[in-house]
């Protein structure tokens, strides 16, 4: 497990990560150099969440197309909480998938031998500090969020077959790579909740966003490593870049790509 940006090796698959691209934020036409660099670099293009500003679909159609326009290796993304914001999630979906991009939500799949899972994840602190199902209903609801959402993380790894999986998220599952933000908004960044079944399944690696001002980099309590591939936390490294490669051992015993 490493990261670079070398050529292709036998038995290592290259995965360019980035998230939080909020496509209406920026100028029409940034993302078909991203998408066109990734494919110079990587053979697959994950995306952790908030791929549009305001979740309209159009948003999500515009930015597919530019990546789509440029990108000629799949591409996997989860959504982020900025896709809910219009209530338009179906057709957020809908509209990349039109276009070929696989929006994991509680599903998996396999790619060159890698097995991908993927949900958005949810908040609610980290630890012995995480926020518990006790008091109002409203608080075991917002609780209940991200056990829902561990689950779907747990089904979605439980389905692959591959010896080599990637977790997908959102919101972050330790507390590390959301560092660096403002200490009052850490617990509504991530949930150690998603943390369990990374470790149960053994995940080569784990790549979020959402900490836009979070650290790059950090472990699970199992050892995995965590990658926080928020564009803003990877421009600020490297003004240069807008996503990360992160390399992996393939499966040779998996298909060659059914996504
Ligand atoms: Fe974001
Ligand atoms: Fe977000």
């Amino acid at each position: 497990m490493s990261t670079a940006t070398s050529n292709a090796r036998p038995g290592v698959v290259r995965i360019a990560a980035t998230a939080d691209l909020h496509y209406g934020r920026y100028s029409p036409g940034t993302w078909r150099q991203l998408a066109a660099d990734a494919a110079a670099e990587a053979d697959v293009l994950v995306i952790c969440g908030d791929l549009t500003d305001d979740g309209r679909a159009d948003e999500a159609r515009a930015l597919g197309r530019e990546l789509t326009q440029t990108a000629t290796i799949p591409i996997v993304a989860v959504l982020g909480n900025h896709d809910f914001e219009s209530d338009q999630v179906p057709d957020v979906r809908s509209a990349l998938a039109e276009l070929g991009i696989v929006v994991l939500d509680g599903e998996s799949c396999e790619i060159r031998g890698v097995g991908f899972a993927g949900t958005k994840g949810f908040g609610g602190g980290f630890g012995s500090r995480a926020l518990s199902a006790w008091g109002e209903p409203i608080v075991k609801q917002f609780v209940q969020e991200a056990v829902t959402e561990a689950l779907k993380l747990e089904t979605a790894l439980a389905r692959l077959r591959t010896r080599t999986k990637l977790a997908i998220l959102h919101y972050a599952p330790v507390r590390a790579t959301v560092e660096g933000e403002a200490e009052d908004i850490l617990p509504f960044l991530g949930s150690s909740r998603l943390e369990e079944p990374l470790n149960r399944y053994g995940v080569a690696a784990v790549c979020h966003g959402h900490a836009h001002g979070g650290r790059p980099e950090g472990h699970t309590s199992a050892g995995a490593p965590v990658y926080n591939v928020s564009l803003p936390v990877i421009t600020r490294i490297d003004p240069s870049r807008r996503f990360r490669v992160i390399e992996v051992e393939t499966d040779l015993s998996g298909p060659i790509a059914d996504a």
